[in-house]
């Protein structure tokens, strides 16, 4: 009996060393991406001749499009505010070389899919990169506290990418080539309280996106769900960037070199980290009163020394 027992211990030891051992080759595989960059620059290009962004004017959006241009790509911009995209359009054109087109349209809106549509009419997308989201609270609130605005943040936060997704996705499975961005949020990969909404809405762009790889990743498009924290952009009150809270530019640059390593991850190796140790984190801690006291107090603190918060 003891034998038993004692073979029993043993095996679930390797099972667990297994088990870690694989989750280090994941981040080994991070960090050797984050040193060399291996994805080839004209990968993205063999994609197609156009990539599409939403929420294009500002913050992580702008920074791809940006990026994806530097690659070879024609942008479509879209996004709220006209005057914005002009300008940035002007810049992408002249850094760059590439065509860009503008759309002007608000996501929180359910009629503008058809007006999308028509002025996507011909181009050979290869990029997709649904990016646009509200966030109502960036100080941490209770779900009654936070603004009412719940179907905005619904059409603005999940039906884009549902939608996007259909516009564009039937022409990348005929040409058997596309890559789809979503980005969602590091409190998507669990239930964040006081972010409840929010969580929510990028929880559903991850369950979304993992069920639709595994649908056509046989039809040669990659769908990859992007999950990081804090990035210094207007929807974060430009939160001063430190080792943790990267810039857009960077968050965009590094995540672009991880197109290739599968469904889902943070985009940037501090965030992949991050949510290592937040995992570790057992789930009567996190879900206790004393985090939630944690978040309004400490949290909320750093948040408004941080960030530009009136
Ligand atoms: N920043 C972060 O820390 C962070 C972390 C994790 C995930 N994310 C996710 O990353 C994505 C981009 O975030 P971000 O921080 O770059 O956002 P942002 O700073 O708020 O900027 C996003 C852009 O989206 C546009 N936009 C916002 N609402 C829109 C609407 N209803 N219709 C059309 N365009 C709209 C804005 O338009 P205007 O130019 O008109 O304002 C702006 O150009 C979001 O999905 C967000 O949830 C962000």
């Amino acid at each position: 009996m003891g034998d038993v027992l004692e073979k029993f211990f043993v095996v679930v030891g390797l099972l667990v060393c297994l088990v870690y051992l694989l989750k280090c080759l994941r981040f080994t595989k991070y960090i050797f991406l984050h040193f060399w960059k291996v994805l080839p620059r004209s990968f993205l290009q063999s994609t197609g001749q156009w990539a599409v962004i939403t929420g294009a004017g500002d913050g992580i959006g702008k920074a791809y499009s940006f990026e994806l241009a530097k690659h070879g790509l024609n942008i479509v911009l879209i996004s709220r505010t006209l005057e914005k995209l002009q300008v940035i359009a002007m810049e992408i054109e002249r850094a760059t070389g590439r065509r860009v087109k503008i759309i002007q349209a608000d996501f929180t809106q359910s009629n503008i899919y058809e007006y999308i549509k028509e002025n996507l009419k011909g181009l050979e997308i290869g990029v997709l990169v649904n990016n646009v989201g509200m966030l109502p609270n960036l100080l941490p609130s209770y779900f009654l506290n936070v603004s009412e605005e719940v179907q905005s943040l619904i059409h603005c936060n999940i039906t884009s990418v549902v939608k996007m997704t259909q516009l564009i996705l039937k022409q990348m499975e005929s040409r058997r080539r596309g890559l789809i961005l979503n980005i969602s949020s590091g409190v998507g990969l669990f239930p964040w309280p006081l972010y409840s909404m929010y969580s929510a809405s990028k929880a559903f762009v991850c369950v979304f996106s993992k069920a639709l790889q595994a649908e056509y990743k046989e039809k040669g498009i990659s769908i990859q769900v992007l999950t990081p924290y804090a990035i210094s952009t207007p929807m974060t009150k430009h939160l001063n960037p430190n080792l943790i809270t990267k810039t857009a530019d960077d968050f965009v640059k590094e995540s672009l070199n991880y197109v290739t390593t599968g469904e889902a991850h943070c985009g940037c190796l501090a965030h992949e980290i991050l949510a290592g140790f937040l995992h570790l984190i057992p789930s009567w801690a996190f879900y206790s009163s004393a985090f939630q006291k944690f978040l309004l107090t400490w949290y909320s603190d750093y948040l408004k020394q941080n960030a530009n918060i009136k």
